[in-house]
């Protein structure tokens, strides 16, 4: 018997939001049914579909039948579903039922959820969609059935963990327990490290103003670097704002710093440097650490590089001391999509073995 849920949350959610393609099923007046293939973006709270300009048969959305259905009457179902498996015991949908609205551009939501969409499917990149209505639906009630647990692709080896983690880059709104950041944080702690002197410090980004200082002072930066690589403005302003949605998407953030007060302390340069660069490969370390960890209990992360070349403005925005040097900026939460993984060199490329 499918598993009833009272809204969308926990796996059925993270099933929804990582797929990308739905049926959304609406009504006439009359009752009459009506279901059509959807793209859509779950966004912690409503699935936001956008009206695009793919061929129709009429010119103006709001003709559409879908549209004028949900006028007529907002109660609507939309499945997603994982049904094309030979092995059956893999197969899975979420049947969501809700009100839906059409959300006029002006509209509050609007401007967000187009972002989503266009960060989801590049497709819509091109589109006019953020000057077109879209529809919202909150789900009322949900029903899962089958292998619909997301981390069901996670067997527990450190092996399939050290695999399967990939780098994320959309986050589901679903926030993350503290309980489990401070996991996180701990994994850290136990990396090896030079002296076992643990040179890493760590911020943890979660409210929104102090996300919003970060976003906008890494962006000042990184926008004047662009500039004077030439970039077209068109080209600066697309990539400034994927990455201040990555900031804003995920729901907490953690910056990892390189911290070099308690290393030991040399009269020349060489080994000055060389301690250093224990310093860094043991931060990659602690990293890693803490990727793997939230990956085998269910959670994502990724790994931007942004702090690195602007660790002045990272500190004043995120209100940290001096000798703490900003490193990576590491999302955390529940991937909204499931990131193409990229290809390894195979062993005898990186090996030499004799
Ligand atoms: C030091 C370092 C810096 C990185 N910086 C970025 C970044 O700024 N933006 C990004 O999207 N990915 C970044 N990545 C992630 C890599 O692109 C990713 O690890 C690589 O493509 C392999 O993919 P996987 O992590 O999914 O296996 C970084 C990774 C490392 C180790």
């Amino acid at each position: 018997m499918p598993d009833e849920q009272g809204i969308l949350v926990g796996d059925a959610a993270s099933f929804v939001a990582a797929r990308t393609v739905g049926v959304l099923a609406t009504a006439d007046a009359a009752g009459t049914p009506y279901a059509v293939p959807i793209c859509y973006d779950w966004d912690g709270h409503e699935l936001w579909i956008a009206l695009d300009a793919k061929p129709k048969a009429v010119t103006d959305v709001r003709h559409l039948r879908r549209v004028r259905n949900i006028l007529a009457r907002p109660m609507v179902s939309v499945v997603v579903q994982d049904y094309l498996t030979a092995a059956w015991e893999e197969l899975a949908y979420v049947i969501l039922w809700g009100t839906a609205r059409i959300v006029a551009p002006a509209d509050d939501g609007h401007t967000a959820a187009i972002a989503r969409l266009r960060a989801k499917y590049p497709q819509y990149q091109a589109m006019p969609i953020d000057q077109l209505p879209a529809i919202a639906i909150q789900p009322t009630r949900v029903s899962a059935w089958g292998a619909v647990g997301p981390r069901a692709d996670r067997p527990a080896t450190l092996e399939a963990d050290i695999r399967g983690r990939r780098s994320v880059r959309r986050f589901m709104a679903q926030p993350v327990a503290r309980a489990q950041i401070m996991r996180v944080l701990e994994a850290a702690g136990w990396a090896p490290s030079p002296h076992g002197r643990q040179p890493w410090r760590f911020a943890v980004v979660t409210q929104p103003a102090r996300r919003e200082r970060l976003a906008a002072a890494m962006g000042a930066e990184w926008q004047a670097t662009l500039a004077q690589d030439g970039e077209p403005p068109e080209v600066v302003a697309a990539r400034m704002a994927a990455s201040r949605e990555r900031i804003r998407s995920a729901p907490a953030l953690i910056v990892p710093c390189l911290y070099l007060a308690d290393l030991d302390v040399y009269p020349d340069a060489a080994r000055q440097e060389a301690e250093t660069t224990m310093a860094v490969q043991s931060l990659g370390a602690a990293i890693q650490n803490m990727l793997l960890l939230a990956y085998h209990e269910g959670l994502d992360m990724g790994w931007m590089c942004a702090p690195l070349f602007a660790p002045a403005a990272v500190r004043a925005a995120l209100d940290l001391p001096a000798n703490w040097l900003p490193q990576a900026l590491l999302p955390l939460g529940y991937a909204a999509t499931d990131p193409k993984r990229r290809p390894r060199l195979p062993l005898e490329a990186l090996v030499n073995w004799d």
